[in-house]
């Protein structure tokens, strides 16, 4: 499916229902809607941008800023519509918003996802090894928004409640 005008841009309080739509129907479950529900109102700082086609909001990505060493992002949940998946969509809320934490002066995004996809973006499970986390493993990587932050670096790293239940 074609969208005539695509755009990216941070979500608006009034975009909370479609956002949760979106993220139950990507996933099919409603573990990240309610995750997405407990953190855009949290006290913790987060990047939320939604994909709007013709009007229609057909994606959205989270950030969350967690306690870590260097100051650093979650990212959680991503989702994209089934009907618009394949055409960048998904690629286009990652990088719009890996250009806004850069911009707001954070050093690290860590993500628990499919290695394939987030590879693409810079995302190394390597980078991620030293950090601990309850969800240790290959699909926990990280990306340094500053060349060689993570260098040296290593410690436990602190989540938002939510992402604990
Ligand atoms: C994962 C998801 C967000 C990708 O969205 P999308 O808009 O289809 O992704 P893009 O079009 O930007 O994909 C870019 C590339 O990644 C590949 N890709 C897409 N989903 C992928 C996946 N789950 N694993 C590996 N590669 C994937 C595409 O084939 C495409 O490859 P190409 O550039 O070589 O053609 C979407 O499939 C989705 O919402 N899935 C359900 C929820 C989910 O699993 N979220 C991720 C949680 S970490």
């Amino acid at each position: 499916m074609l969208c005539d005008r695509l755009i990216i841009r941070p979500s608006r309080p009034e975009d909370q229902s479609a956002i949760l739509s979106v993220e139950r129907k990507a996933f099919g479950r409603a573990h990240e809607a309610r995750l997405v529900d407990q953190l855009i109102p949290a006290p913790q700082y987060t990047i939320s941008l939604v994909a709007e086609c013709d009007g229609r909001i057909i994606g959205h990505v989270l950030l969350t800023e967690i306690g870590a060493p260097v100051k650093a992002l979650a990212l959680a949940p991503l989702a994209v519509s089934a009907e618009y998946r394949e055409m960048q969509v998904g690629s286009r809320l990652v990088r719009a918003a890996i250009e806004m934490a850069k911009a707001d002066g954070f050093e690290a995004i860590f993500v628990l996802g499919d290695v394939l996809y987030y590879e693409r973006f810079g995302f190394s499970g390597k980078l991620a090894d030293p950090f601990s986390v309850r969800w240790q493993g290959r699909h926990f990587m990280a990306l340094e928004l500053k060349n060689g932050v993570l260098k040296g670096r290593r410690g436990k790293l602190e989540y938002p409640e939510p992402f604990l239940r």
